[in-house]
């Protein structure tokens, strides 16, 4: 009795690792091969550690909640948010390779090596500053911390991480909510304030979020 209870308790064991194992090698598969149907491997743009490139454009994803990087891939999937390169990568997934390529992804680089911001301004960066924690009431652009965590590490599965974010980046999303290429926010959240924000404002408040560190220290 006891040895039928063993046996069937390691067996258990053992099938549950060796689906982790391949939930893990799938999610890594995807990423550095693709999945050879259509999507090409994330690492040629997004880095083999998920830290993305400021000169590019590309994001980096290392950091980011695992929900939220699906969300994202799903909004891509129904049109919400559109982009040339991300919008046929997205569409040639299945729903099972988002869920194993995103669970790899928030845990292999942890944003730790993403590339230094360059060097810019300090005025630049003490404006962006401002931004971030005071917001600007004038025009009813409330501080980007209030949503986004006071030290902008997110909050939750909704509220992401901007610290670190290349600055290339965020000036596109900002941007892409001004054009209404990407209209994927809850309630407008995000899109209210985007459009509010100036060019100059843009440009401080990307430098800023790009010279803090990835990682909460
Ligand atoms: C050809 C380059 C390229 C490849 C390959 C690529 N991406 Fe992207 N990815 C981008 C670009 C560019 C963006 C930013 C799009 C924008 O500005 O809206 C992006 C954005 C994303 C985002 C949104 C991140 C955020 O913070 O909102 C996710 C998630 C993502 N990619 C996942 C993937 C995955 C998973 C793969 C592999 C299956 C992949 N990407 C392959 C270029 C690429
Ligand atoms: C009222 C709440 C709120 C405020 C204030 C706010 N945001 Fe956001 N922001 C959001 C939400 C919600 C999202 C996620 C949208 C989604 O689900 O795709 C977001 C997403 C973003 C993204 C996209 C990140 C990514 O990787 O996909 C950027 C960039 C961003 N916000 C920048 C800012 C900046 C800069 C400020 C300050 C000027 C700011 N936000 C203020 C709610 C807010």
């Amino acid at each position: 009795m006891l040895n039928i209870k063993r046996v069937v308790v390691s067996t258990a064991i053992i099938l549950s690792t060796s689906h982790v194992a391949l939930g893990n090698e799938t999610g890594k598969m995807i990423f550095t091969q693709g999945n050879g149907k259509g999507a090409t491997a994330c690492s040629t743009c997004h880095g083999i550690q998920g830290n993305g490139s400021g000169t590019a454009g590309f994001p980096c994803l290392s950091n980011q909640s695992s929900v939220y990087l699906r969300k994202q891939l799903e909004d891509f999937r129904n049109n919400k948010r559109l982009n040339p390169m991300m919008s046929p990568i997205a569409k040639a997934l299945t729903k099972a390779e988002i869920l194993a390529v995103t669970n790899y992804v928030t845990n292999i680089g942890a944003g730790k090596s993403i590339t230094a911001s360059p060097k810019v301004d300090s005025a630049l960066l003490k404006a962006g500053e401002h931004l971030a924690k005071i917001g600007n009431w004038a025009q009813n652009i409330p501080p980007c911390f209030a949503c986004h965590g006071p030290e902008g590490y997110g909050v939750g599965n909704h509220f992401p991480t901007l610290a670190g974010q290349h600055a290339s980046y965020i000036t596109n999303q900002i941007r892409s909510w001004q054009s209404g290429t990407r209209n994927n926010d809850p309630n407008n959240l995000m899109k209210v304030v985007a459009q509010r924000l100036s060019d100059k404002e843009t440009k401080a408040i990307s430098a800023y979020l790009n010279s803090l560190p990835p990682v909460k220290k």
